[in-house]
């Protein structure tokens, strides 16, 4: 994967990866990347049409491979099948249920955010954007806090292995994740907990308990999916609302378009800029054939940015509506964890807000954003201390 994203990405992970994105979309909807790579599908219409026709454009673990051993549940697994697991976990992850959770997540970025306030500078990426959806993440299935820095490398080992200090396979790293996991079940097991391991170990499908391999390759997956995603939408909105204080003070002052803020901001920055496919069928998109076997990577940046599908795209308008935008992408695959994602969102936002109102980049930063997904190693902020 990294191969292809490195050679499919050139000039989509600048600060602003717009112009690139209209580049795809003008000149070369569908792009080959060359002997073995991916097509790269920009247009909004064709992102969406994959998006919602799986039996083409299939999740199968063909199309992407992250050290996992059998197919990530429910990601790698086409419908029929999928739908089973998506009725059994959607409940879990329901709107009604995270606003339950959003009173302990306001107190943990609270907490977090009180011991920098004071002092007028702060490494938003490291101290707040980064532990704070992995502590919330660990209190969700019942994993000691003390386990923190682990996952944080772990799941840096999947996502960007190459920046590590001493790089390991993605499969070495994988292994671990799944003995990390199976080391916490067999201590849910013994006690189990108002979690969601003890909960897995309990669920059917199909009139069958999960066996431990399926929920293994589910918490694999969460792992991977809600910690890196929810980090870099914090740092993707933080670094707008810092260079743009006009907007910041709009968007506190008027605390009712803060829903709204968050849907333009993911429309505007989309955070995760891709999603892979593989054919399982021959198909057209805007008039490229592309045969069954081709890997394909949908554009979600790209899209998201398309004039033929929103107004004045690369204007961020906190109003707009509709906003159909596919930050969380599309069709049977869209975002389980959406619901947790907007409250995390919401309630760091506005605890952030309430205690540093008036913030900007420290001199000079040149923010560098990774690939495939937006973040950034640093995010260095600086404000008037309190007295
Ligand atoms: C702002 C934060 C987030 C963004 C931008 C985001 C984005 C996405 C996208 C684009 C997909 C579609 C993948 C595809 O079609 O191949 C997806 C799927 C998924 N996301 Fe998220 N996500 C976020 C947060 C979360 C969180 C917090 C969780 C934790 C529960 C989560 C769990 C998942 C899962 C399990 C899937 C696979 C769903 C399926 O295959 O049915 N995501 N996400």
């Amino acid at each position: 994967m990294a191969e292809t994203e490195a050679h499919l990405l050139v000039g989509v992970n600048a600060p602003d990866p717009k112009p690139a994105y209209r580049r795809r979309r003008d000149e070369c909807p569908v792009l080959r990347t060359g002997e073995g790579g991916s097509a790269v599908i920009s247009r909004y219409e064709d992102v969406l049409w994959a998006l919602r026709h799986p039996e083409v454009f299939s999740s199968d673990s063909e199309a992407v491979s992250i050290g996992n051993e059998r197919p990530l549940i429910p990601l790698q697994i086409d419908p029929p099948e999928h739908v089973k697991y998506r009725k059994l976990l959607d409940p879990v992850f329901s709107r009604k249920r995270m606003a339950i959770l959003e009173p302990q997540v306001r107190r943990l970025a609270a907490e977090r955010i009180e011991a920098f306030a004071d002092r007028g500078v702060c490494d938003f990426h490291g101290e707040l954007a980064e532990p704070l959806p992995s502590t919330v993440f660990l209190q969700l299935l019942g994993l000691p806090l003390e386990r923190l820095p682990y996952f944080l490398e772990l799941k840096d080992g999947i996502i960007r292995p190459e920046a590590s200090a001493t790089p390991v396979s993605r499969e070495t790293t994988g292994r671990k994740i799944y003995a990390l996991f199976e080391e916490a079940l067999d201590a849910r097991s013994a006690e189990p907990g108002e979690d969601l391991l003890s909960w897995m170990s309990e669920e059917e499908v199909d009139g069958r308990k999960l066996t431990r391999e399926q929920i293994l390759d589910i918490c694999y997956l969460l792992l991977l999916a809600g910690l890196d995603t929810v980090t870099a939408s914090l740092d993707c909105f933080v670094a707008y609302l810092a260079q743009h204080p006009e907007r910041r003070r709009m968007a506190i002052e008027r605390p009712e378009m803060l829903d709204g803020v968050i849907e333009e901001l993911l429309r505007s920055e989309t955070p995760v800029v891709t999603v892979l496919r593989v054919l399982k069928q021959d198909v057209t998109l805007s008039s490229v054939e592309l045969k069954a076997g081709e890997r394909v990577a949908l554009l979600l940046g790209a899209a998201d940015s398309d004039e033929r599908s929103f107004d004045d795209p690369e204007r961020v308008d906190f109003g707009r509506r509709p906003n159909r935008h596919l930050a969380f992408g599309g069709g049977p695959h869209r975002c389980l964890g959406s619901h947790l994602a907007r409250m995390e969102l919401r309630a760091v936002l506005e605890e952030f807000h309430a205690r540093i109102p008036e913030y900007e980049l420290a001199p000079g930063v040149q923010l560098q954003y990774s690939p495939g997904i937006r973040q950034v190693s640093e995010l260095p902020l600086v404000w008037s201390a309190r007295a």
